[in-house]
């Protein structure tokens, strides 16, 4: 009972829950937190409340129990188009200018919500899509909705609803896009369902952006009432991350009540009547071919973008770059190289705090009047699919593959931008030749394993997720992946099991 838990001890459970889930429970919360525990520790099989907490204090807990724990924790109160004038506004003042600067290009859109609980939020992402963008089929729209709990995540996935879910919603909504069921709920349009993916991800400890994750390149990211009840330092760490996650010119969206100047400064905050958004504007985007090398003997024009020091209070989490050995020094490197960070150093330094657009335009210029060696190429095409830049990022893939054939890494990432660009059939064979060079390459066996479930396979996924379960069970669970930037193997593992029901191989 928790009067066996030390007052110590609940302070350093409640210092752990902020670090694992973000979740903040200050002294005056300390009922809530009890209570929420009590909860968890039935649900994990504990004989008590004390039993857990001593478990949770003394060893690493599972993702598993992660989420178990946050979702006794964390309030999962939504419902659709809340907060209905922040809907209002990306309908009338977001969307037409996402619309317009990606018509006849790429046509692209890419939308995350965040902490999407029950699915109401990314639901009504998606109605609104419906009406308000009548090409939408001539759109390659992408919807990515996580939440920390799998629990709701499988509600979401269902897609059937209450009365109570549409307590701010005409009648004519539930009319027009759901369907009476038998016992009287309400089932979303399979035309609106399938165009929302569900995907377990943990705000914080999660990695993201991720090529591999599909938390990369987001036009618009919707992350509502999850912030408010995070620790100051963990919602700092999070809005870092997603701003990492969007396209330049890309859009934060928070409830009102989280709205605030001292919190969002990466971000310029635009003010529309009744609701404050947050657009990400760095660097500017040159209209034409804008990666492309300048041709030999030009000079390239470029001012080097002044590097970001980390704050002192933003938890730095490093994203490991796939690069090999550090590159030897140019021969022709005056002396005083050794004091400067070479383009590349500089530009690996702009990746890694998210400066995709800075880091592609320092390797590009970089590279006028010499051949770019693989490392530097690898670089700038993930930083340009990080961008949503794919058709450059195809281009820049395929460079590399020229300058080096054999890395299995390049082909990864060239079937990963076609995956995105729609482009099955030869993303599949990049991804077959990713694994004729390097068989025991999880990644690749994993997102064949998502072709082939997405096309109906289910024998084909299968083999290539227990392929890819076998090979993660050589990697110890913290094991970041190669080519996952950040993505640990314990994580992939658990998804795996989640999607299939397989067991992970001990
Ligand atoms: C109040 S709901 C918000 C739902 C929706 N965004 C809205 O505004 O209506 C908060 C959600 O945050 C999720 N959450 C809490 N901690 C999280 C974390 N660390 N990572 C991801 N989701 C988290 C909870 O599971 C819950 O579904």
């Amino acid at each position: 009972m928790p009067d066996r838990v030390s007052d110590g001890q609940w302070s350093r459970l409640s210092e752990f829950i902020a670090q694992t889930t973000g979740l903040h429970f200050p002294p005056e919360r300390l009922a809530d937190l009890q209570r929420g525990v009590a909860g968890a520790a039935r649900e994990l099989g504990f004989e008590d409340t004390a039993a857990c907490v001593g478990s949770l204090l003394s060893a690493p807990p599972t993702a598993a129990q992660v989420e178990v724990l946050a979702s006794h924790l964390a309030v999962g109160e939504t419902y659709f188009f809340r907060d209905r004038k922040t809907f209002d506004v990306l309908a009338a003042d977001v969307l037409p200018g996402l619309v317009r600067s990606r018509q006849g290009r790429e046509q692209r859109l890419r939308f995350w919500s965040a902490a999407c609980c029950t699915g109401e939020e990314p639901y009504s992402l998606a109605i609104l899509l419906r009406e308000a963008l009548p090409d939408l089929d001539d759109w390659h729209v992408t919807i990515t909705a996580t939440d920390i709990n799998g629990r709701f995540l499988r509600r979401a996935a269902t897609g059937t609803y209450g009365e109570w879910s549409f307590r701010d919603t005409p009648a004519w909504f539930k009319e027009r896009y759901f369907n009476r069921t038998a016992d009287g709920r309400y089932a979303i349009l399979p035309e609106i369902k399938k165009r929302v993916t569900f995907v377990q991800l943990n705000l914080v400890e999660d990695v993201y952006p991720s090529l591999a994750t599909e938390t990369n390149a987001m036009n618009v990211i919707l992350c509502r009432n999850a912030l408010m009840y995070f620790t100051p330092p963990q919602v700092r760490n999070v809005i870092r991350k997603l701003h990492h996650a969007l396209a330049e010119g890309g859009w934060l969206v928070v409830s009102p009540s989280e709205a605030s100047h001292a919190l969002f400064p990466q971000f310029v905050a635009v003010n529309f009547p009744g609701v404050m958004l947050y657009q990400k504007s760095g660097a500017k985007l040159p209209a034409k071919q804008p990666w492309m090398p300048a041709p030999p003997g030009e000079a390239a024009r470029f001012v080097a973008p002044e590097i970001e020091k980390p704050s002192p209070w933003v938890q730095q989490v490093p994203v490991p770059l796939p690069t090999e050995p550090a590159p030897a020094p140019a021969p022709e490197e005056p002396a005083h190289a050794e004091t400067r960070p070479t383009p590349r150093a500089m530009a690996e330094t702009l990746y890694r705090q998210g400066r995709y657009a800075d880091a592609a335009e320092m390797l590009a210029a970089s590279f006028a009047g010499h051949t770019p060696e693989p490392q530097a190429l690898s670089l700038l095409a993930r930083a340009l699919a990080n961008q949503g830049e794919l058709t450059d990022a195809l281009a820049w893939c395929d460079r590399w593959i020229t300058a080096d054939k054999v890395d299995p890494a390049a082909h990864y990432l060239r079937a990963v931008v076609l995956l995105e660009r729609g482009d099955v059939e030869q993303a599949r064979a990049s991804l077959q030749r990713a694994l004729y060079l390097q068989p025991d390459f999880v990644l690749a066996h994993f997102a064949l394993g998502n072709l082939a479930r997405s096309g109906g396979k289910t024998g084909e996924a299968d083999k290539h997720y227990a392929n890819a379960l076998h090979l993660l069970g050589r990697h110890q669970p913290g094991d970041p992946l190669p080519e996952s930037e950040g993505l640990t193997a314990g994580r992939l593992t658990e998804t795996i099991a989640a999607m299939t029901g397989m067991e992970a191989v001990p």
